[in-house]
């Protein structure tokens, strides 16, 4: 079996959670700080080792693949006025080939990754959804593809989550753990409050091999009237064994807003030039918390 060298980043979704803004801009060039969500995720898949990209895009998404494009007036400027440090800034994604291809109606998840088929062919990839930012040591898609590499089946990563979120999420039921890998009985997604089999759930990376594509190519529609790929997973693992990975990191949801204020926050709070002055203000704010008029 080949090593993964390609990755999925579905982008099409209509970001319904976060209207009115997504009606023209897509989520995924959300900005934190000073990049957009799927840049982070563009990195990882690069610091990961991932050669080609296919991004999913769709009707209002133009802003993605205008993005990744060369900017060549910009990089002469930056290049006259000498701004080196920004020119990296902007060239870090030019060091991986990105496609593109249109899902035509924002039929699921699901059906965003089978539109990416021809282009995966026939071996295992990776996918990162477009509003999932993994903040780690060790990139989280690499965690992944070294758990991968030790038995060559799909792997998916996980996370703990506390059970009155469980509902929000495609949560794993196991046969077998052992340290962070868990070797998956059935994916549920998105099960009533009070039925999830685990807290264990899934976060948006996985490595999965080509046969899945034989289920999604039938697929349902499932929860949400959508048709899901943890459901073609679930379909997958009768005929193959299918782990699961608690991915080592924080993860954000950039995709819903209390996510979204999260992650500003926090990545803010790594970085160098802001570290100071944002903790100074966070100080600030919460010792006049009380006293503020916010209606
Ligand atoms: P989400 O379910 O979080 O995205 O999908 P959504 O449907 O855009 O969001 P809401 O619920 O309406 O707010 C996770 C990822 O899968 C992509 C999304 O763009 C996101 O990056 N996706 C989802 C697709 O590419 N196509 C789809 O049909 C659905």
């Amino acid at each position: 079996m080949k090593n993964i060298k390609k990755a999925i980043i579905p982008a099409a979704g209509l970001g319904t959670r976060f209207l009115p803004v997504t009606k023209a801009m897509p989520k995924e060039m959300l900005p934190i700080v000073d990049k957009p969500t799927i840049e982070y995720i563009v990195e990882e898949a690069i610091d990961s080792g991932i050669e080609d990209i296919i991004i999913v895009t769709g009707k209002g998404k133009r802003a993605i693949e205008d993005h990744f494009d060369n900017s060549f007036e910009l990089e002469e400027t930056l290049i006259r006025k000498e701004k080196f440090e920004l020119l990296e800034k902007i060239k870090k994604s030019a060091e991986v080939e990105i496609h593109y291809i249109r899902q035509k109606e924002a039929l699921g998840l699901g059906h965003a990754i089978w539109c990416a088929r021809k282009f995966i062919g026939d071996e295992p990839f990776a996918v990162l959804l477009g509003d999932d930012i993994i903040h780690s040591e060790k990139p989280g898609l690499s965690q992944l593809i070294s758990e991968y590499e030790k038995n060559r089946a799909s792997i998916i990563g996980v996370k703990y989550v506390p059970s009155e979120e469980t509902h929000r999420y495609g949560i794993i039921d196991y046969k077998e753990k052992s340290g962070r890998k868990f070797l998956v009985k059935n994916f549920v997604e998105k099960p009533e409050q009070g039925t999830a089999p685990s807290n264990m759930a899934i976060i948006g990376r996985y490595i999965l091999t080509p046969q899945i594509f034989d289920f999604l190519g039938k697929q349902k529609k499932g929860a949400g009237g959508e048709i899901q790929l943890t459901d073609a997973i679930q379909e997958l693992n009768k005929i193959q064994s299918v782990y699961a990975y608690e991915i080592d990191g924080a993860r954000y949801d950039v995709g819903e807003k209390l996510g979204f204020i999260q992650t500003t926050i926090e990545l803010a709070l790594t970085r160098d030039d802001l570290r100071e002055p944002l903790t100074k203000y966070l100080y600030e704010l919460l010792s006049n918390i009380e006293k503020m008029h916010v209606k």
